[in-house]
């Protein structure tokens, strides 16, 4: 395993579509791995690809319920009702912003051993899965945020927050 380089906000890779897995290889498998990591690593809950500068449809998603999810080709296929809360990313570091996603989720996609399976996510797991489709789709939350995006440093943040 090895740490890969978040690449961060203006990176062209970050707005680009993402290409379908057609097949899992010792050099797909050895990415997730890595994608984990890396993860981790910046203390995220999930990681795009392409956000380590691969074009394919993959996406890690770790929101600390004792799970790892591994979705590749995600395809989003229900929503329900609404959320709106504080998101960041990766690749737009010590940023936050206020984004409104659905409440709860239905995603069908390919685990690591391309088998198709769907998971339903709520709260911040369908907020992760969210935000995570659309990286593969060459969006940044970004273009989402209400309001102002917040630096996480910033001493106003906090008020910001608690109003
Ligand atoms: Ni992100």
């Amino acid at each position: 395993m090895a740490l890969r380089t978040i690449r961060t906000e203006g990176d062209p890779v970050l707005y680009k579509v993402c290409k379908p897995v057609k097949e899992m290889t010792q050099r797909t498998a050895e990415l997730i791995e890595d994608m984990f990591e890396t993860m981790y690593d910046g203390n995220g809950v999930g990681l795009a690809a392409n956000q380590v500068g691969i074009l394919k449809q993959i996406v890690v998603i770790d929101v600390d319920d004792g799970n790892r999810y591994v979705l590749i080709n995600p395809e989003i296929i229900e929503t329900e009702g609404s959320q709106t809360g504080q998101e960041g990313c990766l690749s737009v570091p010590d940023m936050s912003g206020t984004v409104t996603r659905p409440e709860k989720v239905k995603v069908r996609a390919y685990d690591e051993n391309m088998k198709e399976y769907e998971l339903t996510g709520e709260g911040l797991l369908a907020r992760a899965i969210c935000h995570e489709c659309d990286h593969l789709k060459g969006k940044l939350y970004t273009e989402l945020v209400e309001g102002d995006l917040h630096n996480v440093n910033d001493p106003d943040y906090q008020d910001e927050d608690d109003r």
